[in-house]
């Protein structure tokens, strides 16, 4: 999709993790400045030098890293002193649902505490565009599919739910108080892929928390088998049901939001997703041929907090913003396996 877009200044939080990373690289493409703000609590420094290499030497010319904390006002303030930044696009956060049961504070701070600093430090500057990493989550467990964005926002289960939940909330608050406030919430569906060139993919530290990147490592060998938990659902095959969508469709949608929101106010939300459903046996299943052997997986019991299924109504996105996912769960697992293959450890040599 070719996006007309006027070259910007775009300061990203969290532009080394995973869906940030593919963001930098379609905005360099079109021919924005990045800033990257990360303190590399949940991403590598190497990286770096991968957008490099698929975006080329002039365009990599106009990206900066800045490794910090969003929590460091010190550090925001000289990066808005010295940039002439137009917008935020707000990907810094922690985002491990089971750990954020046993981490509240940590989550809490994280997320809504440096979002607080991050929005504070915006405003002094004169800077009121920002678009955030929200999250289907916050519609719970559905009363109807597909969802769309005026599905009512349900009770989180957990407290990373909230923090999506609230923030959401807090920058709608900014727009009520503010009129040049310029919010746009993006509330991803299930995010997975790659870069096609195989040079950037999800990387997690630790075992991973979501289902594509363990079921990546289980077709590299550095796990034995993909838990799928619970097959007892109302599904068709009695597994969960998601709307899984190609990282790249994703990064392309936030370039989209970003040539939308700009000379525009107000706050808006839009659903980043494909519309269709998938279970968890027919991503294996899917995975399975992309990598050419079948992948062992085990059956555990439901998950707490867990919903059957849910999948996103995407018409205004596409009426909007101009903007619809193109690439299909094969392109997706094919991506993964590309990655994963070519990196059995991720960044890590
Ligand atoms: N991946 C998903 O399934 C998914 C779904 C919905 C929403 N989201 C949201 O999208 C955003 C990006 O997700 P992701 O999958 O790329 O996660 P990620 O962990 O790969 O990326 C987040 C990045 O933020 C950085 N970070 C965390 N706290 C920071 C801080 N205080 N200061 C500076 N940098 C900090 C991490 O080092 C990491 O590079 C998150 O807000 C997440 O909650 C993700």
């Amino acid at each position: 999709m070719s996006i007309d877009a006027t070259p910007s200044c775009i300061l990203v939080t969290g532009g080394t993790g995973f869906i940030g990373s593919h963001t930098v690289v379609v905005l360099l493409e079109q021919g924005h400045e990045v800033v990257i703000v990360d303190d590399l609590s949940n991403s590598s420094e190497k990286v770096l030098d991968r957008i490099d290499q698929i975006v080329g030497e002039e365009a990599a010319e106009r990206l900066t890293f800045v490794r910090a904390d969003v929590a460091d006002r010190e550090a925001l303030d000289a990066i808005f002193d010295e940039f002439d930044i137009d917008a935020v696009i707000h990907f810094a956060g922690y985002k491990a649902v089971g750990e954020s049961v046993q981490k509240p504070i940590e989550y809490y701070s994280n997320n809504i505490g440096n979002t607080l600093v991050l929005v504070d430090a915006m405003r002094d500057h004169g800077c009121k565009s920002i678009i955030f990493s929200s999250s289907a989550t916050v519609y719970g467990d559905p009363d109807e599919l597909p969802l769309t964005e005026s599905s009512p926002k349900k009770p989180a289960t957990n407290p990373y739910g909230w923090t999506k939940w609230m923030i959401e909330e807090i920058l709608g608050s900014l727009v009520v108080a503010d009129p040049e406030w310029n919010v746009v919430l993006l509330r991803y569906f299930n995010p997975i892929g790659a870069h096609p060139s195989g040079l950037m993919g999800e990387d997690p530290k630790g075992i991973p928390n979501n289902l594509l990147p363990y079921v990546a490592q289980v077709a590299v060998g550095r796990r034995d088998a993909v838990h799928v938990f619970g097959n007892d659902y109302d599904t068709p095959d009695g597994t969960g049901v998601r709307d899984y969508i190609h990282v790249m469709d994703l990064a392309e949608g936030h370039a989209a939001a970003l040539s939308w929101m700009m000379g525009r106010n107000g706050c808006e939300v839009f659903n980043l997703g494909t519309g269709n459903g998938t279970s968890v046996l027919q991503i294996i299943e899917a995975f399975s041929t992309a990598c050419g052997h079948d992948l062992p997986y085990v059956i555990e019991p439901r998950r707490a907090g867990d919903v059957t299924a849910n999948w996103a109504d995407c018409t205004k996105a596409r009426e909007q913003l101009g903007w619809k996912a193109k690439f299909n769960i094969a392109d997706m697992c094919r991506d993964s396996w590309n990655w994963q293959s070519h990196n059995p450890n991720g960044y890590e040599a």
